[in-house]
């Protein structure tokens, strides 16, 4: 199918992803068709080794070369400067472009067998949240669903942590499971991420569930929440403990103290309280450390405050 031009969807350890073969421009530009993204925004060229890098990318700076020592396969991507022949619906115009070898067993294989990149995106439509399972996939795309391999649940559940290393740095343009600790250990500090290459577009589409997210403190969830039930409106909390008591009008997940169970729940957590008809979705605001970065920046974003220089996430 890849060979053919198509799409097909596929497990990664972050999220689903929505592939084309990155070399075939006119496969590239379907998934902007089905996403109904802008054709601005770059989108990440998956490799199952990195021996291939030199077919998508111009130069590897030093600090590349470490980062993809220590971490790939896995849940990082790098921006470089980009090869003369990458296609332009690639790097959205820019003159980088994102590269990512995954670690996922099933993407491994897949483009093993491909024997070339594929480019892609979360399969999700613009501005909603990434896909953790198979069916959230079908869910997004309906009956224009691509082909999706299943491989069950991504074990991280979100996104990438994406480093550019462009002009002798290297900065920090959306945080993930991997935090900055791990990078500065291997590349020393980071460059500010304020003065980062941008992905163009619209700065106020937000990922996001189509409930409106509020952060709320841990002391005023109940209260919050009781709000709401006493207008009699269905509301829904996705908190870090069980409820002092249950109430008729209120859905409540317990998603943990836990940074990493937390967060590869996280989008298929808000997907079903998205589900639930309420009016609001009340969030426990995480705490304020560093493993809950990746989490704090995602929640942020549902709530449309907007976390990382160019809001990713809308992609
Ligand atoms: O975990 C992930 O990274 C997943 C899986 C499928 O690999 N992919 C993913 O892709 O999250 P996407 O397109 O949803 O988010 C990638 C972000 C986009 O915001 C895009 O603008 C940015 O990476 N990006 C890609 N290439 C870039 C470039 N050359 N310069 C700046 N930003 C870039
Ligand atoms: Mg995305």
């Amino acid at each position: 199918m890849l060979r053919a031009g198509r799409l097909v969807a596929f497990p990664t350890e972050t999220v689903y992803g929505l592939g084309a073969n990155a070399a075939d421009a006119a496969a590239v530009a379907r998934i902007f068709a089905l996403k109904g993204r802008p054709a601005d925004h770059p989108v990440i060229v998956h490799l199952d080794n990195p021996r291939y890098l030199h077919r998508w990318v111009r130069e590897i700076p030093p600090a590349a070369e470490r980062l993809a020592a220590r971490f790939w396969p896995g849940p990082l991507t790098l921006i470089l400067p980009k090869a003369a022949e990458v296609d332009e619906v690639v790097t959205g115009g820019q003159d980088s472009v994102g590269v990512r070898v995954p670690s996922h067993p099933v993407a491994q294989q897949l483009l093993t067998a491909f024997g070339g990149g594929i480019a892609a995106p979360s399969a999700n439509r613009y501005g909603r949240l990434s896909p953790t399972r198979a069916e959230h996939v079908r869910e997004e795309f309906g009956d224009a669903a691509p082909f999706v391999l299943d491989g069950g649940e991504s074990p991280i559940g979100l996104e990438s942590t994406i480093v550019a290393c462009l002009d002798g740095t290297a900065r920090l343009l959306r945080p993930g499971q991997i935090t900055r600790s791990q990078l500065t250990e291997v590349v020393g500090e980071l460059a500010e991420a304020g003065d980062a290459p941008r992905a163009p577009g619209d700065r106020s589409v937000h990922y996001a569930p189509l409930t409106p997210v509020e952060l709320v403190a841990l002391d005023e969830l109940e209260a919050r929440a009781g709000e709401f039930a006493a207008r009699g409106e269905k509301v829904a909390v996705l908190a870090m403990r069980a409820p002092l008591r249950a109430r008729r009008l209120m859905t409540w997940i317990n998603a943990g103290r836990k940074a990493e169970s937390y967060a590869h729940d996280l989008y298929s957590n808000l997907r079903a309280l998205d589900r639930a008809g309420c009016v609001r979705i009340l969030v426990q605001t995480p705490p304020q450390e560093e493993r809950w970065t990746a989490v704090n920046d995602r929640l942020l974003r549902a709530c449309g405050l907007g976390g990382c220089p160019h809001d990713p996430e809308a992609d």
